[in-house]
């Protein structure tokens, strides 16, 4: 069994914690603790071989990977970090590792995000190895149950019974709030952004659904010139999953949350006795249910303040309301609009 990592993506809803040079999953959000990358690749390891995992990434993050895995201590040959020459989304990012895979033959194939928390992590593997039988036949989706109608999430609603899962009736991603609403009345789940395949049944499914892609690594001798080929950025959710008849969803409950948000963050986090989260240097007087995260040295203290998000780094301060973070992406646009 083959894992491939996708470590490509910027999360924009996390600044200025992440940056285009910094996303998301190389952050190290408490002291002493791992990146969600790192962890990402511990998980992986007890799903299969160091040999066997790959992770893809922008070619502007490749020293960091290996900076990461260094730090934990594992000698991983750098041939298996794969580097797109620019991020065009998650379909031609999984492509570019099946495409390598397959080049010692067929095998399943597991796609994990690397900026992902998941609490259950021996769950988690256990689960993807008792899935390995029916990657021949589907494209295998794992599926949360939702607690509220996220809109930045896929929705997949089950159909027949199959082993442990269901064939997928349909799968739509990204709903509008009206519609996620609906889903979740009708019982449909989240995807986790974890997919399992057979590296065959894949690209025998690109070829169907979106066959640019197939040809534009068919006809170039590597991956920076088949992504000159690719026009337009594609995700694999809206690539295959919402057009493949050959869906399935096993339903898992390991702790998963994608951490999209600081809101989120403060749902994961310890906190202490006034329900804040903190570095340990900062001073809190009576001051509840705030995230106060610093970069560096410096001192921040808060009087009487309650439900703020307060993240100062070296260039950057922000100060968001909690429950207003999904807006964090606007600064981001707005500062994009003013290059
Ligand atoms: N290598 C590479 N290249 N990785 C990428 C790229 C890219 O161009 N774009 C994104 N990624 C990585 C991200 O770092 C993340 O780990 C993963 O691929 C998923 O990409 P996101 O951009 O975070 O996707 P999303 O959150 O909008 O939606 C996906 O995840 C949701 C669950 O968190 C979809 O699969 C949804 O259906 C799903 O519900
Ligand atoms: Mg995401």
């Amino acid at each position: 069994m083959k894992v491939i990592i996708l470590a490509g993506g910027n999360g924009t809803r996390l600044w200025p914690l992440s940056r285009n040079g910094y996303p998301k999953q190389f952050i190290k959000l408490q002291e002493d603790k791992l990146s969600l990358f790192q962890e990402t690749f511990i998980r992986s390891l007890m799903i299969t071989d160091i040999t066997n995992i790959y992770v893809v990434t922008n070619i502007n993050y490749k020293f960091l990977v290996m900076g990461e895995i260094e730090e934990l201590g594992y000698n991983f040959n750098e041939v298996n970090i794969l580097v797109e020459p620019e991020g065009k989304n998650t379909l031609p990012a999984i492509y570019v590792g099946v495409h390598e895979i397959e080049k010692q033959g067929h095998d399943s194939v597991v796609v994990v995000p690397s900026d992902h928390m998941i609490v259950n992590s021996k769950d988690f593997a256990e689960i993807i190895k008792a899935s390995e039988k029916l990657t021949k036949e589907f494209l295998i989706t794992f599926g949360i149950k939702p607690d509220y109608p996220n809109t930045g999430f896929g929705y997949i609603s089950p159909g027949d019974k199959k082993e442990h899962g269901f064939t997928v009736k349909e799968f739509k991603e990204k709903p509008d709030y009206k519609t996620a609403v609906e889903y979740m009345e009708l019982g449909y789940y989240w995807n986790s952004g974890i997919f399992m395949f057979n590296s065959k049944l894949f690209i025998d499914e690109v070829v169907i659904h979106a066959p640019m892609i197939f040809e534009a690594f068919k006809f170039s001798s590597n991956a920076q010139e088949a992504f000159t080929k690719i026009e337009n950025s594609i995700s694999i959710d809206y690539g295959i999953m919402e057009k493949s008849s050959r869906v399935a969803v096993i339903p898992v409950d390991i702790g998963w949350n994608d951490l999209g948000s600081f809101d989120s963050f403060y749902d994961v986090f310890e906190k202490d006795e006034s329900n804040n989260i903190l570095n340990k240097h900062n001073v809190l007087i009576d001051s509840t249910n705030n995230i106060i995260h610093t970069e560096s040295s410096k001192l921040v203290a808060t009087v009487g303040v309650d439900d703020l998000i307060i993240i100062d780094n070296r260039d950057a301060l922000l100060i968001c309301k909690k429950d207003q973070s999904q807006k964090v992406k606007e600064v981001v646009e707005t500062l994009n609009s003013r290059k």
